[in-house]
């Protein structure tokens, strides 16, 4: 994976510098870290400045989406509503909806409501209630790049049981997100994660994680929340992933609607809540790029 290059050779990363003013000491600690037996990421996983710049503006149209479905969601409205919206908004500014035929999934946005762990299918029949809870889960193309983020809408007068789950989850992806950092370890983010959550009595859904994202819509890492610290993939600037767990208000265990083969549902019927957010892993810390 690295690449014989020059000390002065222009560097791989596309900044114009030279290698060994640029990405020279950083593919030297990634290989010493790969020799100590970490998982490391592979260059192409490397966000360049040029991608972030263009994968942010993907997320600008991704924010827009999630931001135009709050103010418009109430009760009595359909899940087929918030399809529209997704479309409208997205291709208004430029972009397409990832999900929309992503390996034959039909709508351009996930509406996952209650016991829907995720990918629910917005529908006409799907009249949101006073005291529902939905997951509005959205992925945007923009030339090429690609954003992805998710959020939870309570609808009405939510219990407090409800909104602590959401409330939790929340916390949960703002934990995780403490722990990117650069050169730590994905483990670390997926421990501050299951650890909040388990605090609460909640469970991790073990099935889906989060992932790599920019140059297309799943990349590697792939990112789960079982991990302890200081293990999985090593965190180089540059790399952009999506932090996203499942919190399931009872057991972890799920079934998918062998109906359609996407549709996700807790086994046990409890509810489930999800917030997505994708992040860049910088020289200093992370930032946020969709949220
Ligand atoms: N947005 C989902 C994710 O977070 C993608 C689900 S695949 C889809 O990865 F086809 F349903 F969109
Ligand atoms: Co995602």
């Amino acid at each position: 994976m690295f690449g014989k290059i020059g000390r002065n050779d222009p560097c791989w990363c596309g900044s114009g510098k030279k290698y060994k003013k640029c990405h020279f000491e950083f593919d030297q600690r990634l290989a010493e870290l790969e020799a100590e037996g970490h998982e490391v990421p592979t260059r192409d996983l490397i966000k360049t400045p040029d991608q972030i710049e263009k994968i942010k503006e993907s997320a600008k149209i991704n924010v827009a989406v999630l931001d135009a479905i709050g103010e418009a969601i109430h009760p009595g409205m359909k899940t087929s509503e918030i399809d529209k919206i997704t479309y409208d908004v997205t291709t208004k500014m430029g972009g397409i909806p990832a999900p929309l035929n992503y390996e034959g999934y039909p709508y351009s946005i996930c509406t996952s409501v209650n016991d829907q762990v995720c990918h629910g299918f917005p529908s006409d029949d799907v009249i949101l209630k006073d005291g529902d809870i939905i997951n509005c889960d959205a992925s945007t193309i923009l030339d090429g790049y690609f954003s992805d983020s998710s959020r939870m809408y309570c609808i009405g007068d939510c219990s407090e049981e409800d909104k602590k789950l959401v409330q939790v989850t929340k916390e949960c992806v703002e934990l995780g997100l403490e722990q990117v950092k650069p050169w730590g370890y994905l483990g670390d983010m997926a421990n501050a994660v299951h650890e909040h959550a388990h605090a609460n009595g909640y469970h991790v859904v073990r099935e889906f994680g989060g992932h790599g994202i920019g140059l297309e819509f799943h990349e590697d890492p792939w990112v789960g929340y079982t991990g302890k610290p200081g293990t999985e993939m090593v965190l180089a600037p540059g790399l952009c992933f999506t932090i996203e767990p499942m919190i399931n208000m009872g057991g972890p265990d799920i079934y998918i609607d062998s109906e359609n083969d996407w549709e996700v549902y807790t086994e046990d019927g409890s509810k489930s809540a999800q917030w997505e957010i994708q992040v860049l892993v910088t020289e200093t810390g992370h930032e946020v790029l969709s949220w």
